[in-house]
């Protein structure tokens, strides 16, 4: 047992000397997070009503996965604590969770011993997986790699992985958001009505008293990336919190706010047959 330990230690520290710096950093970064998403990953292991993002819109609104995933093999890229593959599992998917930080993958074994369900998880970049070219029927990404990695890197890597007509799901901050949140400092402040950050070039971005870096493209730019790595784009769905919404991350939006403008967005989108 200690041996093995000491062997994945041992992997995981060479594996840390190969990525590059961002994902370098997001490792230490959602190491440092992840007993803050044992909580709300709980939460969402237990339920069998499937809702998405920081509003808790019901999937039976949105309709973000395809009708049916039973038989499939779907990757979910950054599963954190892996509730969506759990609710894909529920479905008769057969889903893989990888994720960048050994602490939220072992939350997410923690929680599939509580619930007994058993899928694989890796820790992986989903920026450069190991898994073969059109490996998977589908891959899903709420605010993981859909917004921790670099989409220059994780879009063509999910067309690789994703067999021909395999879809897409990722659920993220609109560019709206990013370019209303303050960067003062203030890491607690929300989105207002003054847009502070340029909407062109928009891509690496950080932010004051916090060493994670986060990925986030215009519009034009999704639309163009997506293109050119294969993918068709069936829908663009721009999440409105409905009113009288509520959510822990109200460092991001207020409902009020929110329910004006999207704070959150989902792309679905299909590799070309
Ligand atoms: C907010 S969690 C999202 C997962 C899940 N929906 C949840 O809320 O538990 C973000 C996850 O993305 C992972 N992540 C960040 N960068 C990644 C990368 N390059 N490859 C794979 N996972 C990554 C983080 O380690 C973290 O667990």
């Amino acid at each position: 047992m200690l041996l093995a330990r000491q062997v994945r230690t041992i992997d995981e520290m060479t594996d840390m000397d190969t990525l590059p710096e961002h994902v370098r950093a997001n490792r230490e970064a959602w190491d440092r997070y992840a007993e803050e998403y044992v909580e709300p990953g709980q939460r969402h292991w237990a339920t069998t009503d499937i809702t998405w993002g920081i509003w808790g819109i019901p999937e039976t609104e949105v309709r973000l996965f395809p009708d049916d995933v039973s038989g499939q093999d779907v990757v979910e890229l950054g599963c954190g604590t892996g509730y969506v593959s759990a609710w894909l599992a529920r479905r008769g998917a057969r889903p893989v969770g990888i994720d960048n930080s050994p602490k939220q993958l072992e939350a997410a074994r923690g929680f599939q011993r509580e619930f007994g369900l058993d899928f694989p998880l890796h820790l992986e970049n989903a920026e450069a997986t190991r898994f073969n070219d059109a490996s998977f029927d589908g891959a899903v990404s709420e605010y993981g790699a859909a917004l921790w990695a670099d989409p220059y890197a994780w879009i063509p890597e999910a067309a690789r992985i994703l067999k021909r007509g395999g879809w897409l799901m990722f659920l993220t901050n609109s560019p709206l958001v990013i370019m209303a949140i303050p960067d003062d400092g203030d890491i607690e402040a929300p989105a207002g009505t003054e847009l502070l950050r340029p909407y062109f070039g928009m891509h690496r971005t950080t932010w004051q008293g916090d060493s994670s870096v986060e990925f986030h493209l215009p519009h034009g730019e999704w639309i163009r990336l997506l293109r050119s790595a294969g993918f068709e784009i069936e829908r663009l769905v721009e999440i409105q919190a409905p009113a009288g919404a509520t959510t822990r991350w109200t460092s991001i939006a207020t409902p009020e706010w929110a329910n004006k403008w999207p704070s959150e967005e989902a792309w679905v989108a299909r590799k070309r047959g």
